[in-house]
């Protein structure tokens, strides 16, 4: 008889094992602590969304849209894609929903999974999750500097201290074409010093060449025109303020002036977050954000600038890991219930419920059957409390009390077992 292929989870996806909830559940609790933190309120938005969404939002021209977007047709024949990120769902909703008409800026943050079809490696991932933050309807850059401060923030709660800020401007659609043509010029010049991609690069997106990771072009790059001195006032002066910010909330940044990002959206401060490797590693970045105060207007809502971030749950997940942050698991339980016979087994069922209702954290092995081998569980989980349930027990009502430490053990009514429980916890 042939095997049976046994089916594993599709490329570049990975599934979230019981040992790792903890991480999970401590980078839940952060996330939402700091969004109360800080005063944003919580948005979920669907996985599918139109293709058009991101087509517009983060730009036909872009990787994401281009290469990395789970694009398909439905069987109505709608063009749909699974979102490679929040913040073009998010602003869709912010416009369907009218929610400019609450009072501005308002605040919005939302975790949840993203799809992106890329070569998957340690720490990239085809189906990988991000917390979100956003910011809606104010274009100060002291809003700017507390997007990065929630980041820092959250990073820190969840026990990563070294991150390291790279942040650049990338001007506004005004600047942004004086240094664009200034650009172009310089690489025309040195067209046969770069890789095949950058000659693309710059037909479609030139900004893009600035952050080419092939060995060829780094010379180049190097020597490269950059933005910052091709900036306007308004914008000279709106990443000199986000600067003035920073400092003043100790935050050390490095400006990175091939800092681009891979999205359209972004006009003015675009940053990501880093943390310090080994010197032969590549270092992925941990979040990444900007303003895009022009996208709700692209996306046909009113003019309202925008600032924001998202932080790689995997990736802050791989961090916590190589570094020895650690989470606390599951509590011990107080109660080890006991059980041995069949009436035992039957009214424990009931009995474990009533500890429950009473709050007492309580921890069970119904389907054994040997007192010894439920006693090293209660030992292993280290219980302060087993509550033995014999056939004696059941019969009789009571049950017996055990201190796991001392071994002394006492019998006790079970309509007063709640009350000496709660005595001797
Ligand atoms: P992004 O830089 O494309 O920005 O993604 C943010 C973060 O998500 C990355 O720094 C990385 O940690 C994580 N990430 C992205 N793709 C993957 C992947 N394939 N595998 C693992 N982790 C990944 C955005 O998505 C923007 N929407 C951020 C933003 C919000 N800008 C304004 N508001």
């Amino acid at each position: 008889m042939s095997k049976k292929k046994i089916i594993q989870a599709s490329k570049g996806t990975y599934d979230i094992l019981p040992q790792d909830q903890t991480y999970w559940d401590k980078i839940r609790k952060v996330a939402q602590d700091t969004a109360a933190d800080f005063g944003f309120l919580r948005i979920d938005t669907p996985l599918i969304e139109e293709q058009e969404l991101f087509a517009r939002g983060i730009g036909l021209g872009t990787d994401i849209v281009e290469k990395e977007m789970y694009s398909f047709s439905t069987k109505g024949r709608d063009k749909v894609a699974l979102r490679p990120e929040l913040t073009a769902g998010v602003a869709r909703a912010f416009i369907e929903h009218g929610l400019f008409s609450l009072s501005q800026p308002l605040k919005l943050w939302s975790v949840g999974p993203i799809f992106r079809y890329e070569q998957p490696q340690a720490g990239r991932y085809r189906q990988s999750h991000q917390i979100d933050f956003e910011v809606f309807g104010s274009a100060d850059a002291v809003l700017d500097a507390q997007i990065i401060q929630v980041a820092f923030w959250f990073l820190k709660k969840i026990g990563l201290k070294e991150v390291v800020l790279h942040i650049n401007s990338i001007g506004c659609k005004d600047c942004r074409g004086l240094y664009r043509k200034a650009l172009l010029d310089y690489y025309r010049r040195n067209t046969k010093k770069i890789c095949p991609d950058c000659k693309v690069r710059l037909k479609k997106n030139p900004l893009r060449v600035l952050d080419c990771k092939n060995e060829k072009c780094q010379d180049v790059i190097s020597q490269a025109p950059v933005m910052v001195d091709y900036l306007c006032d308004g914008c000279k002066e709106h990443f000199k303020e986000t600067l003035d910010y920073l400092d003043e909330l100790e935050i050390s940044y490095y400006l990175d002036s091939h800092l681009v990002r891979g999205l359209d959206y972004y006009n003015r401060n675009v940053f990501e977050f880093f943390l310090p490797q080994q010197e032969d590693k590549k270092s992925l970045a941990l979040g990444g954000g900007g303003r895009y105060d022009g996208l709700i207007k692209l996306l046909g809502g009113k003019e309202t600038p925008a600032v924001g971030l998202a932080l790689g749950v995997e990736r802050i997940i791989g961090e916590m890991k190589k570094r020895g942050v650690k989470v606390s698991g599951r509590a011990a339980p107080e109660v080890f219930l006991l059980q041995l016979g069949n009436l035992a087994k039957r009214k424990g069922l009931k009995l474990y419920e009533e500890l429950l209702r009473n709050k007492i954290s309580v921890a069970e092995s119904f389907s054994r059957d040997s007192i010894k081998a439920q006693l090293k569980l209660a030992d292993k989980l280290q219980a302060k409390i087993a509550l033995i349930f014999g056939q004696q027990e059941a019969l009789d009502d009571t049950t017996i009390i055990r201190e796991m430490d001392s071994g002394v053990q006492e019998i006790v009514p079970l309509s007063k077992v709640i009350k000496e429980l709660k005595k001797r916890l």
